[in-house]
């Protein structure tokens, strides 16, 4: 029986499925100068059937600041070409060295080692010449490259898969959270706040489009206590700019960086609730669901919430990140009910 949260989730995914698949595949046609079998491999990882969360994080980003769809698609297409592009390296032999990865023969099995890594790069470039050329106004398309590239960077994203590969690395929660906020958090907040660009509307100050491109470092969460009660209250991001040049901006640009602010920290949550739900998938997911090995986290000595913490009170802190992430949704102007279902699917799914 599927769960309530899986049959909301479905619904939004359903809704907005065939707009995400659609841009994908028109915005993957390469021209000139990029041979058949690299491009094969490109479209091979980027259409593969993965969830989309991360896509469909930045439509409805868009939509609960009273953006469209429409607009918000270079975003959605850019945060799933760097997603696919990680995942890709990700499976190299020297990385995680899978062989499965959504349902499929990895890129690297069907099409070779160096193909594979050049199709990571190629996607990875594709991303940004997407949110440059099409992401509106102009200002949200520079804006989204800067966030873009912080989330993609060795701060960030790789950052964080560099120290998940590294032996020598410490073994504490703070080093676990701090690796997790990286490779997997950076590129969730980071679709939130491309979406939530491709919604700006007026004229807006050069100050304003400077702090919409900054993602802000991943501030510790927190959640060290696991019980129910007592829960501690959403702590303030002290590298948000808005909290720090508040004359600068109107009226208007302080209601919009508020609602920024809201998506981080939703997205900073959500982010690592994410991670853990992959961690405890691969403690106890099912072959038939999950569409990619597992069972290999801990024959590869990786660092893990289940591994440091047992499953229960992974999934107990999971669980309070994901009430956390949709008490910070209230700011928000428009519809937020997708974001809500899509927190609350992240921690029941199967895949
Ligand atoms: C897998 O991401 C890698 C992680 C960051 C945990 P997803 O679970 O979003 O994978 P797809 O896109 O659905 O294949
Ligand atoms: C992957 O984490 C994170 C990135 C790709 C950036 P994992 O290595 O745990 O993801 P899976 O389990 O292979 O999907
Ligand atoms: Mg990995
Ligand atoms: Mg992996
Ligand atoms: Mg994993």
């Amino acid at each position: 029986m599927p769960e309530l949260a899986e049959i909301a989730f479905a619904e939004h995914a359903a809704r907005l499925g065939p707009l995400i698949e659609s841009a994908l595949d028109a915005m993957s046609h390469w021209g000139e100068g990029c041979p058949a079998l690299l491009s094969e491999a490109m479209r091979y990882s980027l259409l593969a059937p993965g969830k989309r969360v991360r896509p469909l994080l930045a439509l409805m980003a868009a939509e609960a600041c009273g953006g469209s769809f429409e607009a918000a698609l270079p975003a959605a297409v850019a945060v799933e070409m760097v997603h696919a592009y990680s995942l890709i390296h990700d499976d190299l032999p020297a990385m995680d060295n899978d062989d499965l990865r959504r349902g499929r023969p990895t890129c690297h099995v069907a099409f070779g080692e160096a193909t594979a890594i050049l199709a990571g790069d190629g996607l990875l470039a594709a991303a940004f010449e997407v949110l440059a050329a099409r992401l509106m106004p102009p200002e949200a398309g520079w804006a989204g490259c800067a966030v873009l590239a912080q989330a993609a960077g060795p701060c960030r994203l790789v950052g964080g898969q560099a120290d998940d590969l590294d032996p020598a690395r410490t073994t504490d929660l703070q080093t676990l959270q701090s690796i997790h906020q990286r490779k997997t958090g950076a590129l969730i907040r980071a679709a939130l706040r491309l979406g939530a660009l491709s919604a700006v509307s007026g004229p807006m100050s050069p100050a304003f489009w400077r702090a919409a491109a900054q993602l802000g470092s991943p501030t510790p969460l927190s959640i060290d206590d696991h019980s129910d009660e007592g829960r501690p209250a959403i702590a303030a991001d002290p590298d948000e700019r808005t909290k720090t040049e508040p004359a600068v901006f109107t009226e208007a640009e302080h209601r919009y960086l508020a609602h920024l602010a809201a998506l981080d920290q939703y997205g900073a949550r959500l982010g690592l609730a994410f991670q853990i739900a992959d961690d405890l998938l691969d403690v106890r997911g099912r072959p038939e669901t999950a569409g990619k090995r597992l069972g290999k986290d801990s024959a590869a000595g990786k660092l893990t919430y289940p591994s440091l913490l047992g499953t229960e009170a992974a999934e107990r802190m999971a669980r309070q990140l994901i009430d956390q992430a949709v008490e910070a949704l209230a700011p928000l102007p428009g519809p937020t009910h997708g974001l809500e279902s899509l927190a609350r699917y992240v921690i029941e799914r199967n895949r």
